[in-house]
């Protein structure tokens, strides 16, 4: 794990209009580390990240990719730069191939290169090379949400956020996605995830943000920590020994 953040977030106050859903948030996110937001529903999750791919109004603050400031780029330059988002019940198109879904998805790149992303989602996610010739709309629904993952890694982005990647999915599967999640960040990308589940992002997270009403209200980093504890700290407020928060 690199020392230098990868993704810096500074001070951001962003929004609908009037609406003001995230404010002054700061954030920072190493290439190889999984950090998890978490949050009650309305609390700016799905805002947070939507203001860091460039689809929700920055108001006010700083989104840097490693020096370069990318909070005015439009959406498409700051996946160009590296950042991509799955987002909350992405759909895939269920008519296209498996393989057709990941060739829609990926930008202008060498035969070779696109062969070689296309190798990496499949030993990623074994089960879609298996059925890379059905169409999407005949795979299950975390089958989807991997396909939906892949698509985003055909970018060969730097940092991946993912918002309730395991909206819907049978425990079992939860489990499974959040294994190829932390294999994803072993591979060095930086991964801001957003998640319901959050035993099982707690399990492959090494630090968590807290939303609430918009605001980071806990910042916490809790390698090794006892997972309970620290969860009562966040959810409760009660003192949690050992864990490191500000
Ligand atoms: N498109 C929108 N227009 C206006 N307000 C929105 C929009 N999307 C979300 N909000 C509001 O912004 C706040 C944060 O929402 P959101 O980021 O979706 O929360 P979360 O993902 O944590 O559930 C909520 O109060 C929500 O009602
Ligand atoms: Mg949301």
């Amino acid at each position: 794990m690199s020392a230098e953040p990868l993704l810096r977030v500074r001070g951001l106050t962003a929004g609908y209009g009037e609406i003001q859903a995230v404010r002054e948030v700061e954030l920072e996110l190493r290439a190889g580390e999984i950090v998890t937001v978490l949050g009650g529903n309305g609390a700016g999750k799905t805002t947070l990240l939507g203001a860091v791919a460039g689809l929700v109004s920055v108001f006010d603050g700083e989104i840097l990719l490693g020096e370069d400031p990318v909070g005015k780029l439009r959406p498409h330059a700051r996946a160009r730069r590296g950042i991509a988002l799955v987002q909350e019940n992405k759909r895939v198109f269920r008519g296209l191939s498996v393989r057709d879904n990941l060739v829609v998805a990926t930008p202008r790149v060498a035969k070779a290169e696109f062969a070689a992303r296309e190798q990496d989602v499949y030993e990623l996610f074994p089960v879609l090379a298996e059925k890379r010739r059905d169409p999407a709309g005949s795979l299950s629904g975390g089958q989807q949400q991997m396909l939906a993952i892949g698509q985003a890694l055909m970018a060969k982005p730097t940092v991946l956020m993912l918002d309730e990647p395991s909206a819907g999915l049978a425990p079992r599967l939860v489990a499974e996605v959040m294994d190829r999640v932390a294999t994803i960040a072993s591979r060095g990308l930086a991964v801001l995830l957003v998640e319901q589940a959050v035993h099982q992002a707690l399990r492959v997270a090494s630090r968590v943000y807290v939303l609430r009403l918009g605001r980071c209200t806990e910042q916490a980093d809790f390698r090794g920590a006892d997972q309970q504890r620290l969860l009562d700290h966040i959810y409760l407020g009660s003192a949690a020994d050992g864990v490191r928060t500000r």
